[in-house]
């Protein structure tokens, strides 16, 4: 993906919103209350913990407050060197309930302040070209969505996505919900950050019929929506059989006739229905770049809470299953579009380990921060011993307070 550096962020990071939320007690200022509180036991303690995997910590598992350990890794010389290029958070949604490893069930000032505080944390730690990815449902995401534009400022705004968590009904509901929210904000904003993401894989079918130097290839129309289109866009084609073409109604075609006649002099168009159809351009599969991600993700594609559920309880069998784990596909989508190898990942809700699952497969490295000392013991750490050891590369430490 990424190559050349990256320029330095459009915006001002610490933008605010041109619309604020406010909530009884809500800390004034951006860093109110912020500066990093070294940890009772920080003098004893170094961030990088004690290695459990491999032979250097290039990852590190924390079971600590969120709070606290963002606090850590702020104050520790060198903990995130290189910055965090994707910063995923599942925090607890105030949904609520109260699980049986976590509760849910939250005052809204509390979990808003919480929420800004760790965010106002993570963007000191976020890489330059980063972006953090912050999964809710219903019970929050509109007002997190009003935090988030006041943390990273509007500008930062890449896009929502939808994610099919399930696929069968909920009679007892008025609605039956079937997806979550995932917020992807980036402090350079969506144009540079494009620039740096991976697109997804072009799964479609590439051929060579006619022995292309270029190697295999598919074709794709070569007219779009006429609403910018310029005069030069509007003109008959004549094809090498010599059959004339217009654009189709509303529409023009995607290149200026001078500009045609380069690509048809280059062997890069097609002409079907044996030389008499409209002309259609030859993508090589050589030169995919990778699709930009859709804004809904199907439970098809990267799996639901279910499979999550299951495919954990039988790593695990015979446990109480952790409430909320997302599926290994949804994870492993994100942490490939926002990262390459090497990259580091950090997320402070940490749960059953899925992201630095993810992570670890992938080869980039990872920080994860669990408070549960229950989570940890039963699903996060075996979770990632597993997975070292079946992608080891580098290794990590865990460390706790
Ligand atoms: C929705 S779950 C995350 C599930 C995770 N994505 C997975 O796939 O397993 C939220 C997790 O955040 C943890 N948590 C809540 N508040 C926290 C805090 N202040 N610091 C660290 N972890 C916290 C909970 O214990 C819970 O495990």
């Amino acid at each position: 993906m990424r190559s050349e550096p990256v320029p330095a962020p459009a915006g001002d990071r610490r933008s605010r919103a041109t619309a604020e939320l406010t909530w009884p007690g809500k800390r004034v200022g951006h860093h109110a209350g912020l500066v990093p509180v070294p940890s009772p036991a920080r003098a004893s303690w170094d961030v990088r913990g004690r290695l459990v995997c491999g032979e250097r910590a290039d990852s590190l598992l924390l079971r600590a407050d969120a709070g606290v350990a963002l606090a850590e890794l702020l104050a520790a010389p060198g903990a995130v060197d290189g910055g965090v290029k994707l910063c995923y958070l599942d925090p607890p949604y105030n949904t609520g309930e109260r699980f049986a490893h976590y509760d849910d069930r939250s005052d809204r000032a509390a979990w808003l302040s919480t929420l800004r505080d760790h965010l106002l944390l993570a963007r000191e730690l976020l890489a330059a070209d980063g972006s953090l990815w912050l999964h809710l449902d219903d019970s929050e995401q509109h007002r997190a969505r009003c935090v988030l534009d006041e943390v990273f400022g509007e500008e930062a705004f890449v896009a929502t996505i939808i994610w099919q968590k399930r696929t069968s009904r909920d009679n007892r509901k008025a609605f039956s919900s079937m997806h979550d929210y995932i917020h992807v904000y980036a402090p350079a904003g969506p144009k540079v950050w494009k620039s740096v993401r991976n697109g997804l894989p072009d799964e479609g079918a590439f051929s060579n019929p006619d022995g292309d130097p270029r190697g295999p290839w598919r074709s794709v129309p070569m007219n779009v929506q006429a609403g910018h289109a310029t005069a030069g866009q509007f003109y008959t084609v004549t094809t090498p059989t010599g059959v004339r073409h217009d654009p189709p109604p509303g529409r023009c075609w995607t290149y200026t006739a001078p500009r045609l006649a380069e690509l048809v002099a280059d062997g890069r168009v097609y002409w079907p229905r044996g030389g008499d159809g409209k002309p259609r351009l030859k993508r090589y599969q050589s030169e995919v770049t990778g699709l930009a991600p859709f804004t809904i993700w199907t439970a098809d594609e990267v799996g639901d809470t279910g499979s999550a559920k299951r495919a954990l309880l039988s790593e695990f069998p015979g446990l109480q299953a952790f409430d909320t784990p997302k599926p290994l596909g949804l994870l492993e989508r994100i942490v490939s579009v926002a990262t390459d190898p090497g990259d580091l990942v950090l997320d402070y809700y940490l749960g059953s380990g899925t992201t630095a699952v993810a992570a670890q497969r992938l080869g980039r490295r990872w920080i994860g921060v669990e408070q549960s000392a229950r989570t940890v013991e039963e699903f996060t750490l075996p979770r990632l011993h597993a997975a070292w050891a079946d992608a080891p590369g580098g290794g990590f430490a865990f460390g706790a307070f």
